[in-house]
């Protein structure tokens, strides 16, 4: 295992957990790292000796399956080597709404008066107020101004004139949860599910997934399926955003694991410059995270705070 990629696993692990001891051992195409961990951040005493077998390590490709969301008091800076993700709740007080809502440019209203249902529109009013806003405070502009174009599959990007510095992003909503992410000079794409026990994931997935996800998703155990399934689905969902696809990339034509504790890869259909994650936006909302680019990457998790006073 070379010393630079596990200083940037340990760096990772230390931001997530409190860890009185970290030890390694493995290959350099798989790590396990045992750690103790103390039982709250601010002790250096190891109150709790549990050994926790953590991260898995592929590459440079790092499982971030918990990750810490922090309140973000002040307007972030996006630096060139990190990924900046934002978790939001779209059901927002009635002032923060009609805030958001008037970012809203023509099109945009338009478009929301298309929604059949009224909670449809409010979403995506909501989540598109957000991303200009989010958008506007790392371009030192006025949400409002922003200007979208849009890729032949419908992949939002920032008009050249609105974008400044590079900025990439993709957004992603699940009932009231959405999820932001933001990089520089990156193609990102961005998946959130609810995880839902009411769904037949094995004649969904016989339409969406491949011969060897098929295989994959048989061979978990039955109680983990419905798990598998939405991993699998957030992954294959979060690289045809990343490439700004839709239905024209074949689902057929790249395999993502989805064994529920391991971490996200791809198991073959992908160019090697496309890198994936997969963390949790809360305990039944599965996030993954696909983005090429240089490495090595930094994340930041952020939970919008509309408290905060400098979003809205
Ligand atoms: C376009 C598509 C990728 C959107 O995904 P979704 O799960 O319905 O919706 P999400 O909430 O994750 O993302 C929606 C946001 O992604 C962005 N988006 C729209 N088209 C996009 C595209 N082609 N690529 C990347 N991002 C896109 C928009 O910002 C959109 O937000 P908005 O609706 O508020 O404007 C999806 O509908 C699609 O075409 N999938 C094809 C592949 C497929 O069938 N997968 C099945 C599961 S394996």
């Amino acid at each position: 295992m070379d010393t630079r990629r596990l200083a940037s696993l340990r760096a990772v692990v230390r931001r997530t957990l409190p860890i009185v001891d970290f030890i390694c051992s493995g290959n350099c195409s798989e790590l396990t790292v045992r750690i103790r961990v103390a039982r709250n951040a601010s002790s250096n005493v190891c109150l709790r000796s549990e050994i926790y077998r953590v991260v898995g390590f592929l590459g440079d490709r790092t499982l971030l399956g918990s990750v810490e969301w922090r309140n973000s008091r002040s307007p972030p800076l996006l630096r060139s080597n990190e990924i900046h993700v934002w978790r939001s709740h779209l059901a927002v007080d009635a002032f923060s709404q009609s805030l958001l809502h008037s970012y809203l440019n023509e099109e945009e209203n338009e478009r929301a008066a298309r929604f059949r249902f009224d909670c449809d529109r409010t979403r995506f009013m909501t989540a598109r107020g957000t991303l200009r806003a989010l958008l506007a405070q790392y371009l030192c502009r006025h949400p409002g101004d922003l200007q979208f174009v849009f890729g032949s599959e419908g992949k939002p990007a920032l008009a050249p004139d609105s974008a400044g510095e590079a900025v990439g992003f993709n957004l992603t909503h699940s009932q009231d949860m959405a999820v932001f992410a933001f990089g520089r000079d990156r193609n990102i794409g961005v998946d959130v599910e609810r995880t839902r026990s009411d769904v037949d994931c094995e004649i969904i997935a016989r339409h969406y997934f491949s011969a060897r996800e098929m295989r994959s998703l048989a061979r978990l155990p039955r109680h983990r399926r419905v798990e598998g399934f939405f991993l699998c689905w957030t992954r294959k969902e979060a690289y045809i955003k990343a490439c700004g696809g839709g239905l024209q990339i074949p689902l057929d034509s790249f395999d993502v694991n989805m064994e529920p504790g391991v971490p996200a890869h791809f198991l073959g259909g992908v160019d090697p410059s496309w890198r994936i994650n997969s963390f949790r936006a809360g305990s039944d909302y599965p996030v993954a995270l696909v983005y090429d680019g240089r490495p090595p990457v930094d994340f930041q998790f952020y939970t919008l705070n509309r408290n905060s006073g400098w979003l809205l």
